[in-house]
Parts: C-alpha cells; structure tokens; sequence
C-alpha cells in the first residue's frame, strides 16, 4: 500500500467561469483567470489498499456521506482508469479554511486529490494531464494545479480544456484579503449554479463581453496594474451575480454583510486607498490591494460588524506533494 499526500491552494478567479458547454466534462464556454491563495489549502492523502471492500472518504474529522462522498468516488473512479486498476482508496483530506462558504473548497480539494490519487496510483500525470483531471472533478480545480497567476483555456474538447500559469506567485506581491461574512454551505453549489446561468438573459451579453475583458486583464497581470485589474474583476464578478440572481430559478449568494463590504470598498476608494472587491458563488468578499495596504484593509475589514474572520492571502504556489501523511 503506497501513500501519497499533496497540498493544493484554493484560487480566486478575476474572470470567472460561470457556465458549462459540457457538464459531464465540465468544460467552461469562456476562459478564466485566477491567482492561487497560498492560506486556503487542502491537504488530501489517499492510499490504494486492496483489504479495502469499498473506498472510505474523511473529510475534516468526519466520514464523508452522500453527495460530498459520491463527488470524491467519481473522481477516484477516474484515476483507477486511468491507473487501469480496481482497489478501493481510503482518503483523508483537510481544509485550513471553512467549507462551503465561498472560499473555494472543491477547487483546492479535488487539485490535491487529483494529485495525491495518481501519485498513490503509481501515475506520473503532467501539469497539463493532471489539470484536465482535476477540472473533472471541479472545474476551477484545473486553475489550481499550476502556481501564481493562471489562465484555463475553455477548449472545445477535454485535451483542449486546461489550465497554464501566466506568471509565478512572485510576479507581482498582491493580496486577497477574504472577508468572511457567513461560514455557513451556500444552499445552491456550484454545479447547480452553471447549469441554471443559460437561463439567464444576460448570460449571453456577458459571452459577448468577455474576449475583451480577458484581454484587459491580461494586460493588467502582464503591466501589475491593480486598478485595471480591480475594476475588470469588480465587473465581472456582479456580472456572475447578476446572472446567478436572473437565472431561473434565482439564486442569491448575497448576505446582508456581502453588501457592507462592498459599500465599505467603494468609500475607501474613494478616500485613496487602492481596494478592489471580488466575489466566489458565495456572500464572501475578496478584496484585492497591494501587499503594502494590506494592514490597512485587514484593519477596516474587522471593523465591520458583519465580518467574522478574515483571510489575507499572497499569490499561492502549485500543487504539490508533501512527506507528511493525514494516516
Ligand atoms: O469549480 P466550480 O464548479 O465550483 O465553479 C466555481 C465557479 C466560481 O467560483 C464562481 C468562479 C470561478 O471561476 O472560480
């Protein structure tokens, strides 16, 4: 019985992907781009024991039940294809960051399980054929293979749909400073989420902007510019919202404490403090600032009432083995 554990960053899109041209695939209708958060990790161990009659799944301290479980089952029945073999997994895996709440947790858990399972598997993926895996599981989970700042090209096929690195995690010493206002399982994951957006009007008009938006923020990542940055991110992340809250049936993230910060936001920048906000499918806000006014924003951010915990992340490496085992 091999061991294998891998540590994977969750990540925080600019440009997100909202939306499925496959959803069996998961592969997105438009690229996205994303910086990993090197303090919301998932450290996952999975070993392939042939005393095992079925595959067993602790997530946190708790034996995983139902969907949660049966997520993590198809993922690993991927890799025994691939590995063409038959026994069962035992999997361990552990956030430093709740669950559920907006802060990525599929896109860090099924990076590091798609790491951690080919590698206990005997499997030597790629970057690339390990960020095809990972994006099965979770499509964001393909962002967070590579390290720093990252590009998924949405593909037409799955050997098309993958995710590269534009630039490493010391590019530039931006920070994602995560103000947590619920810790509470959004009532409407995700997948649900992709699937209701087509029925939304504007999702098309959001297709249509988004050639341009990439580019900007392309250049943004290429030039360090933050305003330029913030402000695509801004609009792109009301948009997902938008689109969420005009889907059929409509889905609202916000809390009355997502509305706070962003209002907060707006009036510090409007004193001069370089601050902009973005949003997961999730009430939590990742405010985007300089690794200088860091201080600073943690400081305002916690004098929120709304605000239960703060989150500062600097840019997060790639997905990575590690020596010490969850079992
Ligand atoms: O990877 P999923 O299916 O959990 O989708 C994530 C979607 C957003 O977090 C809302 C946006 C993104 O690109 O990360």
């Amino acid at each position: 019985m091999v061991q294998a554990t891998a540590i994977a960053c969750s990540n925080i899109a600019f440009i997100k992907y909202w939306g499925n041209r496959d959803a069996t695939l998961r592969l997105p209708l438009n690229n996205s781009i994303s910086m990993n958060l090197d303090s919301a990790t998932t450290t996952t161990t999975v070993a392939f024991d042939p005393a095992l009659d079925d595959d067993v799944v602790v997530i946190g301290d708790q034996v995983a039940q139902g969907r949660h479980r049966a997520r993590v089952v198809a993922h690993l029945e991927r890799v025994r294809a691939l590995a063409r073999i038959a026994t069962r997994a035992r999997v361990h895996s552990r956030n430093n960051f709740p669950m559920g709440a907006g802060i990525a947790s599929s896109a860090s858990a099924f990076a590091a399980l798609s790491l951690a399972a080919t590698r206990a598997a005997g499997l030597e993926l790629s970057e690339r054929e390990l960020s095809m895996l990972a994006r099965q599981g979770s499509g964001s989970a393909c962002r967070s293979i590579p390290g720093g700042f990252v590009e998924w090209y949405a593909g037409s096929t799955s050997a098309e749909s993958y995710a590269v690195q534009l630039a490493p995690p010391s590019f530039w010493d931006l920070r994602d400073v995560i103000a947590v206002v619920s810790t509470t399982e959004k009532s409407v994951g995700s997948t649900d989420g992709h699937a209701a957006a087509l029925s939304s009007h504007f999702f098309a008009e959001r297709l249509a902007a988004l050639p341009a938006r990439l580019a900007r923020v392309r250049h943004a990542l290429a030039a360090r510019d933050l305003p330029a940055l913030g402000i695509a991110s801004e609009e792109d992340a009301i948009e997902l919202h938008l689109i969420a809250m005009t889907s059929r049936p409509p889905i609202f993230y916000w809390s009355p404490g997502t509305v706070r910060v962003i209002q907060a936001v707006q009036c510090w920048r409007a004193e001069g403090l370089a601050v902009y906000f973005t949003l997961d499918a999730g009430p939590n806000v990742h405010l985007l600032c300089h690794a200088r006014d860091a201080d600073t924003v943690v400081a305002r951010v916690r004098e929120i009432p709304e605000v239960l915990q703060v989150i500062v992340n600097a840019p997060g490496g790639a997905a990575r083995l590690v020596d010490e085992h969850l079992f």
